[in-house]
């Protein structure tokens, strides 16, 4: 009897644990899973700075030439250019003037994380509602991107010379 009212009480407080309803278990159970996140190897980012869009546009700073030659070849090799064209659409976003639409931010966070930036940001929100069509992660890194910012502010700045 006494046993079986001991198994009761482990029962409940074991329900009410897998809940997370006791402080104790709760945090027992989120630092289990704190521990196994950590051991992936790519740190998923799950929310976007809110102010991505805030500040100068991409094109007013100088451009590193070096980067954008580099960015170049990304382009073509990481699959832009199968979407994007400068001066024409596609199937995608024109990327003419795009430097001077968005901060350098923003268009990394479009590069790195197009998924989270379809779901969190209006403007990349907008976009996807226009086109129909998700940009996907062409896995470029920070580096990768950042030359990338520079081959599209050189576009840019080429072609606004010439109208
Ligand atoms: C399968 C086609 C596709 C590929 C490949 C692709 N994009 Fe996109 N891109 C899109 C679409 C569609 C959007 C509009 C946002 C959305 O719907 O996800 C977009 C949006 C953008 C924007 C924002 C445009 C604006 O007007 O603000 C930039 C910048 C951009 N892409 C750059 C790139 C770069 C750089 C690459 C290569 C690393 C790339 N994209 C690869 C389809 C693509």
């Amino acid at each position: 009897m006494r046993l079986h009212t001991i198994a009761m009480v482990w029962l409940v407080l074991g329900t009410f644990g897998c809940g997370g309803k006791t402080d104790s278990s709760g945090s027992a159970s989120g630092s289990a899973t704190a521990a196994v996140s950590s051991g992936s190897s790519t740190p998923a980012l799950t929310t976007l700075p809110a102010d991505l869009d805030q500040g100068p546009r991409a094109a007013e700073s100088v451009i590193d030439e070096a980067k954008a030659e580099a960015g170049e070849t990304l382009f073509q090799t990481k699959g832009c250019s199968a979407c994007h064209a400068f001066g024409k659409r596609v199937s995608c976003p024109d990327l003419d003037g795009v430097t001077t639409r968005r901060t350098a931010k923003w268009i990394q966070s479009q590069i790195l994380h197009p998924d989270l930036m379809v779901k969190q940001d209006p403007t990349a929100r907008q976009l996807f509602a226009q086109y129909s069509l998700q940009m996907p992660n062409q896995n470029l890194t920070v580096d990768e991107a950042a030359q990338v910012i520079e081959f599209l502010k050189h576009k840019n700045h080429e072609s606004a010379e010439h109208k």
